[in-house]
């Protein structure tokens, strides 16, 4: 036991001079379970507010830690869990960037004996039993949810026909597959919506800029009635744009986002957005759940998903707490 905590305490030393990040405790006993995350980047307020719950949620738990940040990459993501193998941590925890290309590594787990909890994200694998469970959103729900706003709302516009613009998240990622499947599946077979376009803004708020900027200059801001964002990130950024070119969000060209930020959150009440589909960030505590379940031999669900809603300008907005990201 004193090699093992001797051996987790350098190499959490070793991810945190590396990565930059690391919970590894200072407390003189050793962790009876150690996980490893693999964390994606630190691309949206949403996922500081994800780091943050994993974290708090460890300690509370009475686990060691060890955290590396990818920073979007996801060869980084496949070295930090080999790298996990190498220590034998208890669990191996990761929210993969994108959803292919994780097979070889996910083996390497299982010949470790190493059980693997998907956080966030899914992977797209030939042999789903080389992961043990996935924590998550509904992310097919979370897309239906801001189709099924939109078609109230061109309702109460009375709209006979309204042109949508797309912000997607990561090419290839779950959340921006399953939003824009689980939207168009929403819409699909009502005349009155014509996707013009679908542009990648890639999680972040300097690209969702970017892509607003460019939407605009195709199309004219009379040219777009409706902005689907797949994150708060990117909504934001395109706020700006918006704000710069004159025109008045939430009245002149309706915004859908997703996540439920406190900036956005903010937005939304001031009417500048008109709908935020919820995507908690607070996954710490279901995830430590199961890696304490499983380490006391139990079987886990295949699949968790969190309680999640959505924030419309139809509802009353005045009792939404404190977003905590
Ligand atoms: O995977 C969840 C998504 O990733 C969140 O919607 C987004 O903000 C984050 O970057």
């Amino acid at each position: 036991m004193k090699l093992r905590y001797l051996i987790f305490t350098l190499l959490s030393l070793c991810l945190a001079l590396t990565a930059c990040q690391s919970t590894a405790p200072a407390a003189s006993s050793p962790p009876a379970v150690v996980v490893g995350f693999s964390q994606l980047g630190s691309e949206s307020g949403w996922r500081i507010g994800n780091t943050a719950s994993m974290e708090q949620a460890a300690k509370r738990w009475g686990f060691g830690l060890m955290l590396d940040n990818a920073n979007q990459r996801q060869d980084k993501q496949i070295a930090a869990i080999r790298s996990f193998i190498s220590y034998q941590v208890d669990v191996i925890v990761f929210s993969p960037i994108v959803e292919t290309g994780w097979d070889n590594v996910l083996r390497e787990a299982r010949q470790a004996g190493i059980p693997v909890i998907l956080t966030d994200r899914m992977v797209d694998v030939a042999d789903d039993t080389l992961y043990t469970a996935y924590i998550g959103a509904d992310f097919l729900a979370e897309g239906r949810r801001a189709g099924e706003f939109l078609i109230k709302k061109a309702d109460a516009l009375g709209a006979e026909h309204l042109n949508i613009v797309e912000i997607t998240g990561t090419e290839d990622s779950t959340p921006m597959r399953d939003r824009q499947a689980g939207f168009l599946q929403a819409i699909a077979g009502d005349g009155r919506f014509t996707v013009l376009e679908s542009i990648t803004g890639d999680f972040l708020r300097s690209k969702g800029r970017e892509c607003m900027r460019s939407l605009l200059d195709k199309y004219g801001a009379a040219g777009i009635d409706v902005v689907y964002s797949h994150n708060d990130a990117m909504t934001l950024g395109a706020l700006d744009v918006l704000d710069e070119a004159g025109i008045v969000p939430g009245r002149d060209i309706v915004l859908i986002s997703v996540d439920g930020e406190q900036a956005a959150v903010d937005e939304l009440v001031k009417g500048r957005i008109n709908c935020i589909v919820e995507c908690t960030p607070h996954l710490g505590d279901d995830v430590m759940a199961q890696v304490d379940a499983l380490t006391k031999g139990r079987t886990i669900p295949k699949t968790i998903h969190p309680e999640e809603t959505v924030f419309t300008e139809f509802d009353d907005l005045t009792g939404i707490g404190p977003r905590g990201y």
